[in-house]
């Protein structure tokens, strides 16, 4: 081959690895866009103290995808913006500090619950369902919560911070366990992780903590 055959051939190689390359970050950038959630339907499920009657921990989940509209209404159950003139969320914090992110693991990726804008923002368009307990059944769920702290929003010394997201994470996990209760989801909270596993796959800066995780979905019957 002479030397400028080989040149064309290597400009050729080039351009296509750019066109592959580019190909690759937009079929990414498609394929994990925000999901817009619809408006919390206030008119839906049991009275309270059923749902109270029927919470329960359940690990036998079915891998059915949960409509849109069962996660739009759960995420905002869970910590949602209930007053908007304040901002304040159906889960009381400690301070107001809202220092309680809700990661949404699923087959297609890893999305953030802004309550904001009570959308889910894509995070990383991999499924780690896996690595967020150390029970086989999270991989089956088809939801995956993931609570984490961030410290940059609380105050306080470390002892302060640890105890009080800890409980902030509980009501976050009883709205969850109340949501499932009356519309007859399986949940269970999990304090069984590799926290340090899974916050290095969620690529979490040092000051973010994962509390704890809790998986959704239908029940394994379904
Ligand atoms: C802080 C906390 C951590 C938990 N961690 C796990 C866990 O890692 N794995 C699990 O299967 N259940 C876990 N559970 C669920 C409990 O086992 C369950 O709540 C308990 O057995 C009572 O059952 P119930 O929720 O149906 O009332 C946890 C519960 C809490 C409150």
């Amino acid at each position: 081959m002479n030397k400028n055959k080989m040149l064309i051939n290597i400009g050729i190689v080039a351009g296509l690895s750019i066109v592959i390359c580019m190909t690759g970050v937009i079929a990414f950038a498609e394929e994990l866009k925000p999901i817009e959630l619809s408006a919390p339907q206030m008119d839906r499920g049991k009275l309270l103290m059923q749902a109270l009657k029927e919470r329960q921990s359940n690990r036998d989940f079915s891998d059915k995808e949960l409509p849109l509209d069962v996660i739009s209404n759960l995420l905002w159950a869970a910590s949602g913006v209930n007053r908007p003139d304040s901002g304040k969320l159906t889960a009381p914090t400690a301070k107001n500090w809202q220092e309680i992110d809700i990661y949404a693991a699923m087959q297609k990726g890893l999305y953030l619950y802004n309550h904001k804008k009570h959308i889910l923002e894509p995070v990383a368009a991999k499924d780690i369902r896996e690595f967020t307990g150390l029970q086989g059944f999270t991989a089956r769920a088809p939801l995956d919560l993931i609570y984490v702290a961030d410290y940059s929003r609380a105050d306080g010394d470390e002892k302060d911070r640890e105890y009080y997201s800890a409980v902030d994470t509980g009501f976050v996990s009883q709205n969850v366990y109340l949501f499932c209760a009356s519309e007859g989801l399986a949940t269970v909270i999990l304090g069984s992780v590799d926290r340090p596993a899974l916050a290095k796959i969620m690529n979490l800066r040092k000051d973010q903590k994962i509390i704890f995780t809790q998986p959704v979905g239908y029940p394994g019957s379904e």
